[in-house]
């Protein structure tokens, strides 16, 4: 009896104090300062085992906002053993990271991959009003250089990957040292709401990048940096890209793709509704000389061009640097669908569709484009915009301006 006694009292202490059942985790209780100069990063791991631990099925973190501000090191969340089916990130108050590169933990010797990491989770919810500061300044600058250790490998602000069912939802993102948001390794990821900013003159600062995810929605997003506002690399599909105000920036770019040889592959893209104000690109296929794989089945639809240079592009040409040889072997262009775009053009060849010498890009389709000088730039000297084919396979309708000669009018389109 005595034994049972012991062993009841044991299982009710397991029940009570072993196996809490917490809703909600405040990282102030945690010993977060929130003063902007403490490093708060112990209290946000305290915070996030607490929550993991949770025998809750939804669990959610605070970070309030008022005027506080938290200091973040690096820092990896791992999903893996967390308990709850739901764990949501409530944030309302600013996150910076260290503005010194040298200040970085962990970003020396080994790789930085990221200032803020999040891993293995299945069923993530990020949101919030509150803001991420990566502090690129420093990084952007040309003296972190990359024959110094730290400055050789710039962080991406923030990565979620081999992660499912993951919302990103209303936050704001500022100056991160490299790329702002990556979705690696992952599916069904719903972002909505965000707020990307980096200045124009920031390198790699890309706003959104995704590569080996499928089923991911991007909507209702602002991204203005120094580089493409969405970039999709290799092993990306079903992506459903709506409502995006874009610029400064490089525009919507899928690839680079077939680098060094290599089999990349990116279907089923739909881009739809997108303004792009004064970017380099609008929309954007980019890809290697000497490639494989495939970029096909995307739809670039309700699309404005307020100025950008090149609003309509392909390039089978891609290279970054000055010795790059055209080959035999490209990644295979296909199925891809121009509709209702309209605006100004800066330069003069308002769509260019530089595809391979080897393998052509098939099933190009233009309907209703409209695609006038910018009231500045090239464009607006020769007062008219013109089209560039090279190996091109497709159709239009008859709304196309500047006309493709390279595509067949097709009167069904
Ligand atoms: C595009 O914008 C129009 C007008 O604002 C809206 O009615 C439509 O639902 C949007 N399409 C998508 C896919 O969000
Ligand atoms: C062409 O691409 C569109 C857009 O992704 C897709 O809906 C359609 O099914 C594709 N067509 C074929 C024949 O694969
Ligand atoms: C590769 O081919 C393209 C298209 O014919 C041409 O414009 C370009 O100059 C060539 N590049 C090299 C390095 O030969
Ligand atoms: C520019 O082109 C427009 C439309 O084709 C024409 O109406 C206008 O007169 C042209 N302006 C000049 C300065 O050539």
């Amino acid at each position: 009896m005595a034994k049972f006694m012991f062993f009841l009292s044991f299982f009710l202490f397991v029940l009570v104090l072993g196996d809490p059942a917490y809703d909600f985790v405040n990282v102030l209780d945690h010993g977060a300062i929130g003063d902007g100069l403490t490093d708060d990063s112990l209290a946000f791991d305290a915070a996030f085992t607490m929550a993991c631990d949770s025998s809750s099925p939804s669990v959610t973190i605070l970070v309030p906002g008022g005027s506080k501000s938290f200091l973040l090191q690096p820092m990896h969340f791992n999903g893996k053993h967390c308990r709850p089916s739901m764990i949501f990130f409530q944030i309302d108050g600013y996150i910076v990271a260290p503005s010194d590169p040298n200040a970085w933990h962990r970003c020396d010797g080994e790789k930085c991959h990221a200032w803020l990491e999040f891993q293995h989770f299945d069923g993530l919810y990020i949101q919030g009003s509150g803001t991420f500061n990566g502090q690129g300044r420093n990084w952007w600058n040309p003296s972190c250089h990359q024959d110094n250790i730290v400055c050789a490998k710039k962080p991406t602000g923030f990565v979620i990957s081999h992660s499912n069912n993951v919302h990103l939802t209303g936050l704001n993102f500022e100056d991160s040292p490299q790329m702002h948001i990556a979705f690696e390794h992952s599916t069904r990821v719903y972002v909505s709401q965000l707020t990307i900013r980096a200045p124009a003159e920031s390198p790699n600062t890309d706003g959104i990048h995704i590569q080996q995810s499928s089923y991911v929605s991007i909507d209702h997003t602002f991204i203005g940096t120094g580089d493409d506002c969405v970039s999709i690399g290799d092993g990306s599909s079903h992506l459903e890209i709506t409502n995006i105000v874009c610029g400064p920036g490089h525009g919507i770019s899928i690839g680079s793709l077939g680098k060094h040889g290599d089999k990349e592959t990116v279907e089923y893209v739909n881009v739809r509704n997108v303004t792009f104000t004064g970017t380099q690109n609008g929309v954007r296929i980019k890809t290697w000389q000497g490639g494989k794989g495939y970029a096909k089945n995307m739809m670039f639809e309700n699309i404005v061009s307020n100025g950008a240079k090149y609003p309509i592009i392909i390039d089978q040409y891609y290279c970054d640097h000055t010795h790059c040889k055209n080959q035999t072997s490209a990644v295979h262009i296909s199925n891809i669908t121009y509709k209702n775009i309209e605006g100004t053009s800066e330069k003069q060849i308002a769509v260019k569709l530089a595809c391979s010498i080897s393998t052509p890009c098939k099933n190009i389709i233009m309907e209703n484009i409209d695609l006038k000088p910018a009231s500045h730039g090239e464009a607006n000297k020769f007062n008219e915009t013109s089209s560039y084919c090279l190996n091109v396979r497709g159709r239009s309708n008859r709304h196309v301006y500047p006309k493709v000669p390279c595509l067949y009018i097709d009167n069904n389109l």
